[in-house]
């Protein structure tokens, strides 16, 4: 464990094509003289000398020798906070250390080097080796019982800590931090999320079903799989920022949609946590707007016809596997059956009346996504169709009992999303 309370460190990163990391630069967190937190990032001359150098984040951090500051997310600039554990990771990472409340950079610093995206974090001046061993995805079972012992709040045996810091460690604070680790199979890495014991339904499957929903209604989403173990369900999906090779995994960068839209989770940055403004964000960024800006707009939409309310910028990202950024594969699609028919909103602003989720609203601001009147009307209508006619379908053929299929029934195209 890293002493508390660190104030600098090193950022690694895994540049485009290697599976061996470099110093990227120095991040350094102090207070001013107010006491507020204050982030300060530099690129190293070194870093920046290299042909193959890319930035870290394509808006807040471009390449240069400047000094960044900021003064939000606790001084952490957001690029870097994606690379950072969540709710469920932080909690695995207090767990292990042992201390309730760690400084913002012993996150950084402690949290496993399977984290999402090319960054990594350090002491040294230069970047430890990379990692060659992972969690396999036979040792699930294991793995599932600490995931379950951690939420029962229960003590992890000292001989299993080791793997208990191997658990992947990225969650949300949104409600929705589900527990889950990284494995690995002959194909390469997989996040694994385990079902809970207080949930209502099968949450992996019917997450797996909805990854197929969406794949099915034209959204690039990540590759899933469902593994059982012991009468448990594990949902399995590909990691879509690692890519195996002979010499190890490349890494794509990633900034999460908050990140882009630079937001954050408190309460008076969500006026910024639209759809809207995001699709307006990744087109100044992505190499192919034409093609991202109307996916996100399918993406909206699907949240809306499945009542994924929990849409917020996390379960959004942007990756770049090379120089060029792009939207990412989706993830993270849950459906939540609500008693509320008249309205409901997604969490992020999607047109001229706020975040209500309905076909109207959908259509307002579809300039903005690059597609004409007709193209999202279209979009619209056939998506409607097709999630009405075989949402249940999909639920049941990739194993939903008929029950849980019955008791979500109310999330998909609930009767507001088409009300004028
Ligand atoms: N297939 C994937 N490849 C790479 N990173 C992923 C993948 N799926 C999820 N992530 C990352 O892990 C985080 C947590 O995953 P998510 O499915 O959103 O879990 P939760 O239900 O706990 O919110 C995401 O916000 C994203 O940063
Ligand atoms: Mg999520």
């Amino acid at each position: 464990m890293t002493s508390n309370q660190n104030t600098e460190c090193y950022v690694y990163i895994t540049l485009p094509g290697e599976t061996e990391s470099v110093t990227a630069g120095r991040f350094e967190l102090s207070n001013d003289r107010r006491g507020n937190a204050l982030g300060r990032f530099v690129y190293g001359k070194s870093y920046l000398a290299r042909a193959n150098a890319v930035a870290i984040d394509p808006m807040e951090l471009k390449l240069s020798g400047e000094t960044y500051e900021t003064a939000r997310l606790k001084g952490v600039f957001g690029a870097l906070r994606d690379a950072g554990p969540d709710y469920w990771g932080r909690r695995v990472i207090e767990k292990h250390a042992g201390v309730p409340q760690l400084g913002e950079l012993d996150y950084l610093l402690n949290s496993a080097d399977d984290r999402a995206g090319a960054l990594g974090f350090g002491l040294g001046q230069e970047p430890p080796a990379p990692r060659r061993k992972f969690n396999k995805t036979i040792e699930l079972a294991k793995l599932q019982q600490i995931a379950e012992a951690l939420m029962r709040e229960e003590d992890v045996k000292t001989e299993e800590a080791a793997q208990v810091q191997d658990l992947m460690l990225i969650g949300t604070s949104m409600g929705g931090a589900r527990p889950k680790v990284v494995v690995e199979d002959k194909d390469g890495l997989w996040v694994a999320k385990f079902n809970r014991p207080d949930d209502r339904w099968n949450n992996t499957r019917v997450e797996h079903a909805m990854l197929e929903l969406a794949k099915a209604c034209g959204i690039s989403v990540a590759a899933s799989r469902i593994q059982s173990i012991g009468g448990k369900d594990v949902l399995l999906i590909k990691r879509f920022d690692r890519e195996k090779t002979d010499k190890g995994y490349t890494k794509s960068r990633m900034i999460s949609g908050l990140t882009l839209l630079r937001a954050d989770e408190a309460a008076e940055a969500r006026e910024r946590w639209s759809y809207v403004l995001m699709s307006e964000e990744l087109r100044r960024v992505v190499k192919e707007p034409k093609r991202d800006a109307p996916e996100l707009f399918r993406r909206m939409t699907f949240n809306a016809l499945i009542s994924n309310l929990d849409d917020h910028p996390r379960n959004h990202a942007l990756i770049a596997k090379g120089r060029d950024w792009q939207l990412s594969p989706a993830y993270d699609l849950a459906p939540m059956p609500q008693i509320a028919q008249d309205r409901r909103d997604l969490a992020m602003e999607i047109g001229d009346q706020g975040r209500f989720a309905n076909a109207k609203n959908i259509l307002s601001q579809y300039a903005r996504f690059l597609l004409d009147d007709a193209q999202a009307k279209a979009i619209g209508s056939k998506m409607t169709d097709q999630v009405r006619a075989s949402w249940y379908n999909f639920l049941r053929t990739h194993g939903v009992t008929e029950k849980d299929a019955e008791t979500i029934r109310g999330a998909f195209v609930y009767e507001g999303f088409l009300r004028d």
